[in-house]
């Protein structure tokens, strides 16, 4: 992405570009420049490009103009102000104009004519009826650009000071327009999280929650201290204490029906650990993607990529797993496999006594040694973690675009290591053969439960199980090859303080976003009048 700024001779096209450059923080260039620039690599010479059109004639001057614009198109995240000559040119036109954002400058007449007489008539304008050719030069530019400008912006003499934050005003909210960042899931029960690893803040706003229904902060602490760091040692040592503050939505212990927004400062954070990554691109996470699309990142651990953002889904998801819990439907996850190593035997009550939250007692401490051995030799490891949702009605969730399964998928793979997800048999079904596979029926119920719960994107009223494939945490202490900013080959090692495992953390962020896609599913399914979950 590229923006372009474009306009009449006067209007301040390159003066104005350069600020607005400056102001975004990205690369300033103008086609004029540029092709001064390469009359002087090609002929020793300097001269200005009026000078070299009138030397070298047109063929010359626009063969050479031609070569500069396809140069520059290729450029990304960079501001250039160019002139009529290069958006008249269909060739220069199409090219500068892929991948970019189109600013029209424009002025009235007799602004533009004071500007550019002030030392006297230029060349390009005849001394008879100088002006009124100017003024029809200036709209048949209007008139070939203005259609296809994303950002048309009279100049006069009342707004040149206020220019420049004008158009950043309107050019932000147009990036913001075309870049879209979702950070809302959900149709009736909402989740909004807000906030950066290393800003002030995170949290969330959770909409759509009945009026009247208990919920106290200790229900939304509770879970955030299991997802919380510096939990145990196969977690990061950041020590975030991840206190809950409530600011709105819930009155005397219930809920009021109202938005409720949870907050939750940054203590621990210590942004001088990443002070070697502002130029360069962490391997595996998601600095180069983010640079691509937005053009400006936080490299003070991620931003919004951060493991951190998932502190507000955590809080939301407390919130719906309780409402859940009071209505007889338990969410539980727990590691099934840790680098490789499988659990087998499924104790629900042994996942909180263990620090990577297995629910097999015969493994976890073989799981808890392989992720402190990744530790000690600079390195990550990933895992499987199995999701059961049980006493969930029959009924629920949305043929074709919104099948339950579908919604599930969507919000498990939208936090971040999430590479794959699986219900019930999963990859194995395709191996099977349909009389292995199906889960026949007798008595009013299911023999087997290879589907995972789920039928047609709909529930069948046994457990929902999924499995959910978390990779190694990107971020390690080991060198590694990688690129800067400018594309040149760099190596990296990365200090800060990261999850050797991100399983053990990840499991209430997955209960968290199962409990919410499933209360939304609930309170669909109540819309339609049948099913009432009360
Ligand atoms: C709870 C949680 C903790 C995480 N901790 C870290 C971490 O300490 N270091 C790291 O590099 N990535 C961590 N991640 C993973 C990155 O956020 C993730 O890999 C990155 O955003 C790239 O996205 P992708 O893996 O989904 O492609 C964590 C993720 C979660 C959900």
């Amino acid at each position: 992405m590229k923006i372009i700024l474009t306009g009449p001779k006067g209007s301040g096209k390159t003066t104005i570009g350069r600020e607005l450059a400056e102001m975004l923080g990205i690369p300033f260039y103008d086609t004029d420049s540029c092709i001064e620039d390469a009359f002087l690599a090609e002929t020793g010479r300097s001269a200005s490009f009026r000078e070299i059109y009138n030397e070298k004639g047109e063929q010359y001057f626009r063969d050479l103009e031609n070569r500069c614009v396809r140069e520059l198109s290729g450029k990304d995240w960079c501001l250039i102000a160019t002139g009529g000559s290069t958006m008249y040119n269909p060739d220069s036109r199409n090219s500068i104009r892929e991948n970019s954002l189109l600013i029209l400058l424009k002025a009235d007449d007799e602004f533009l004519w004071q500007r550019i007489t002030r030392d006297g008539l230029p060349s390009f304008l005849p001394e008879k009826d100088g002006r009124r050719t100017l003024a029809e030069r200036n709209t048949r530019l209007y008139q070939a650009l203005e259609h296809i400008s994303d950002i048309v912006f009279t100049v006069n003499d009342e707004n040149q000071d206020r220019v420049v934050p004008e158009l950043f005003t309107r050019l932000c909210a147009r990036i913001m327009l075309d870049m879209r960042s979702p950070s809302t899931i959900g149709e009736i029960i909402r989740t909004t999280t807000f906030g950066e690893s290393h800003g002030p803040a995170v949290g969330a706003v959770l909409d759509g929650i009945r009026p009247g229904i208990e919920l106290s902060p200790e229900d939304i602490q509770r879970e955030l201290d299991r997802r919380r760091p510096g939990q145990s040692a196969v977690t990061t040592p950041r020590n975030e204490e991840d206190r809950v503050h409530i600011l709105s939505g819930i009155f005397e212990g219930k809920t009021t029906g109202c938005p409720i927004c949870m907050l939750i400062y940054n203590r621990d954070q210590d942004s001088s650990r990443y002070n070697g990554l502002r130029e360069v691109f962490r391997p595996g996470h998601a600095d180069f993607t983010f640079w691509k699309k937005f053009g400006i990142r936080d490299h003070r651990g991620g931003g919004r990529s951060s493991g951190r953002e998932t502190a507000g889904r955590v809080a939301s998801g407390a919130a719906a797993k309780k409402i859940l819990a009071d209505r007889g439907i338990r969410v539980t996850a727990f590691a099934q496999e840790i680098a490789g190593i499988q659990g087998v035997t499924e104790d629900f009550s042994h996942i909180e006594n263990n620090s990577v939250r297995a629910a097999d007692p015969s493994v976890s401490s073989k799981m808890e040694e392989a992720v402190l051995a990744a530790r000690n030799q600079k390195d990550s490891v990933g895992g499987i973690v199995k999701l059961v949702i049980h006493n969930i009605p029959p009924g629920i969730g949305d043929p074709v675009f919104f099948k339950l399964d579908a919604r599930l998928g969507m919000a498990m793979l939208s936090i971040g290591a999430v590479k794959g997800i699986e219900f019930g048999a999963g990859f194995a079904s395709s191996r099977m053969r349909g009389s292995e596979n199906n889960d026949r029926m007798k008595d009013g119920s299911f023999e087997s439960n290879n589907a995972g719960g789920i039928l047609g994107g709909i529930s069948t009223g046994q457990d929902i199980i999924a499995r959910i494939a978390v990779k190694p945490t990107p971020s390690i202490a080991q060198e590694q090859d990688t690129i800067d900013l400018h594309g040149a080959n760099r190596s990296i090692k990365i200090e800060g303080r990261h999850d050797p495992c991100i399983v053990p953390r990840i499991i209430p962020v997955i209960e968290a976003m199962a409990a919410l896609v499933v209360l939304d599913a609930l309170e669909i399914q109540n819309n339609l009048g049948k099913n009432d979950i009360q």
